[in-house]
């Protein structure tokens, strides 16, 4: 995969698509500092100096590649920090109940283009929602290496079966039995489960229901 680093742009992700529409195929774009960062519903991503902000284009086959590419970064990261990390459904990584990191795809063409941020080594970041690596545990990480075995874990988890990719996620899953609200539905539901096609199972007032997309944004 050739590799392209930049100091500043706007967004790793609107580099890495206009790659492909110009047919450069297996090249991931990383870059030290975004200025325009994109999160997913349209959300802004804050991308200072010390994370680890890269986007590339999917090169392996899955039903759920958001769901593969989130277990993938949440093992890497669990492993180079030693630390619990969670995943909120679909692929927001959670450290103590705020989030660190989060994944982005998106279809250009026939192609999925999977851009990644993590709050690595990024100092002065403590809201009530997000933290960095970095605050939690004082450890320093070489993100060029990191995002080296991101992609690579990404490659060895394309070729588990759904079935293996939903038990890793769900034993890894986030605010399970909590109460939360849930964006597409604009009100609170229990989250319960994950179905074995990768969507979100949750208790609501009028019983139980299965969701593909949104967001669970607070939990009470
Ligand atoms: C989210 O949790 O909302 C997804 C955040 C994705 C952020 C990454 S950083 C690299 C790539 N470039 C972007 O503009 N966004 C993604």
């Amino acid at each position: 995969m050739k590799e392209i680093h930049l100091t500043e742009i706007d967004s790793t992700q609107n580099y890495a698509k206009n790659l492909i529409l110009n047919n450069e195929k297996n090249v991931v774009v990383v870059a030290d500092i975004q200025t325009s960062g994109r999160g997913r519903n349209g959300h802004t991503w804050t991308s200072p100096h010390g994370g680890l902000w890269f986007s590339f284009d999917v090169n392996f086959h899955s039903d759920f590649p958001t769901l593969v590419i989130g277990i993938a970064a949440m093992e890497v990261l669990k492993e180079e920090y030693n630390c619990e990390l969670k995943i909120k459904w679909p692929n927001d990584l959670i450290l103590d109940g705020k989030k660190v990191g989060g994944i982005l795809c998106e279809k250009v063409n026939d192609e999925v283009i999977a851009g990644i941020g993590i709050n690595t080594n990024v100092k002065n970041i403590e809201l009530n929602t997000a933290t960095s690596f970095f605050n939690k545990t004082n450890k320093v990480v070489d993100n060029i290496e990191l995002m080296k075995k991101i992609i690579n874990k990404c490659n060895e988890f394309s070729s588990y079966s759904k079935e293996k990719i939903i038990t890793i996620f769900r034993s890894n899953m986030a605010y399970i039995g909590e109460k939360c609200f849930i964006s597409s539905l604009q009100s609170e539901a229990k989250i319960l489960d994950v179905t074995n096609d990768g969507k979100l199972v949750v208790e609501t007032g009028e019983g139980i229901k299965e969701i593909n997309s949104g967001e669970i944004n607070v939990c009470i």
